[in-house]
């Protein structure tokens, strides 16, 4: 006996649209473009291209090479670089001082990107704990992170961002305040350009682990006794929704341009709903932990890596997504051209 082929209603078969690649292409209803993707980059002080071990194919970059990033982002038609600093052991201290060294290697990293690429936007973390010898993002007294005693470091570290030339500051510590501290701060120096882009739904995540490595950050809570054992009481719970809501409209209110979810891909029911809930350019940061599954995964041949990567951006944007941070940037405006 035959199956019948559809019970209700034999004229509807979804698999019409399906059948060729151009009634699947005539009806796709989210797009991925190199104008997607925000390229996150590590730079280092010293020469050429270190690898990162826990991140196949993604390597430390010197000022120099960080210049030629910049003219292959120009390049490959993506819009902006996030760059995050690999800091010397000796250079680190309990409160952070080198984030805001305005002849630190951040600031030369931006300068250098900025005269090879003046097109190409530049992000920066604003936050400590690539300077901090315990890892943390905020200054800790008896083994608490002091909320506003950070704030003023991170205004001194972002305004010296700014002034460097980087275009989008990107507040990552989940201080309470920081970003109107910040807005406030920007103003009064005459910077009123410089865009905000708060790491406004940021969770405590375990898939953070190769970021500490590619930085150079120490384990947390391996330290003195005030060293907290993990960030939970500065960033979110994985468990929280409703939370997150709370926290955009917030930072929305003290004077952001552009909001993020970070990680990316476990958390896109996030996303969507901040898109819903405020229409405003939403981004999430596709993290290292993210890019090291994909990268293992691939390198025992259990997955398809270019199919994978493409696949993974894809759903940032079907989500709702304005754009993707993404340690695979490059590769996949490279695969988009082809
Ligand atoms: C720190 C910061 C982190 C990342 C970006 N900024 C780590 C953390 O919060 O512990 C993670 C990036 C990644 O994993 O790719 N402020």
């Amino acid at each position: 006996m035959s199956a019948a082929p559809l019970a209700s209603y034999p004229a509807l078969r979804m698999r019409r649209l399906r059948q060729a690649d151009w009634t699947r292409r005539l009806v796709r209803e989210s797009r991925l473009a190199p104008s997607d993707l925000i390229w996150s980059v590590i730079v280092h002080d010293g020469e050429g291209r270190v690898p990162v071990a826990s991140m196949p194919g993604v390597q430390r970059l010197s000022v120099a090479e960080a210049a030629k990033a910049a003219r292959e982002a120009k390049a490959l038609g993506i819009p902006a670089i996030a760059v995050f600093p690999h800091v010397d052991g000796g250079e680190k201290n309990a409160v952070g001082s080198k984030a805001a060294d305005p002849d630190g290697l951040i600031a030369r990293a931006v300068k250098g990107m900025k005269d090879a690429a003046p097109e190409v936007g530049i992000m920066c973390d604003v936050a400590l704990d690539p300077f901090t010898d315990h890892g943390h993002d905020g200054v800790i007294e008896a083994g608490r992170i002091l909320n506003d005693a950070t704030i003023e470091r991170l205004v001194a570290q972002g305004l010296m961002q700014a002034r460097a030339g980087c275009d989008i500051l990107a507040p990552s510590d989940m201080m309470d305040g920081r970003v109107g501290v910040l807005r406030t701060a920007l103003e009064a120096a005459g910077l009123q350009d410089t865009l905000i882009m708060s790491y406004a739904a940021k969770y405590a995540s375990a898939f953070y682990g190769p970021y500490r490595e590619a930085i150079g950050s120490s384990k947390l809570g391996t330290g003195s006794a005030d060293n907290p054992a993990d960030k939970a009481t500065y960033q979110m719970d994985a468990a929280n929704s409703d939370e997150a809501l709370r926290e955009v409209a917030l930072d929305i209110a003290e004077g952001a341009d552009m909001v993020m979810v970070k990680p990316g891909m476990p958390y896109l029911d996030i996303v969507r709903r901040i898109v819903d809930a405020f229409s405003m350019p939403t981004f999430a940061f596709q993290v290292s932990g993210e890019y090291a599954m994909i990268m293992a995964a691939a390198q025992n041949g259990w997955l398809d890596e270019d199919r994978a990567v493409l696949e993974s951006l894809t759903a940032f944007k079907r989500a709702g997504c304005a754009g993707v941070i993404t340690y695979f940037a490059p590769r996949a405006a490279r695969l988009l051209e082809a």
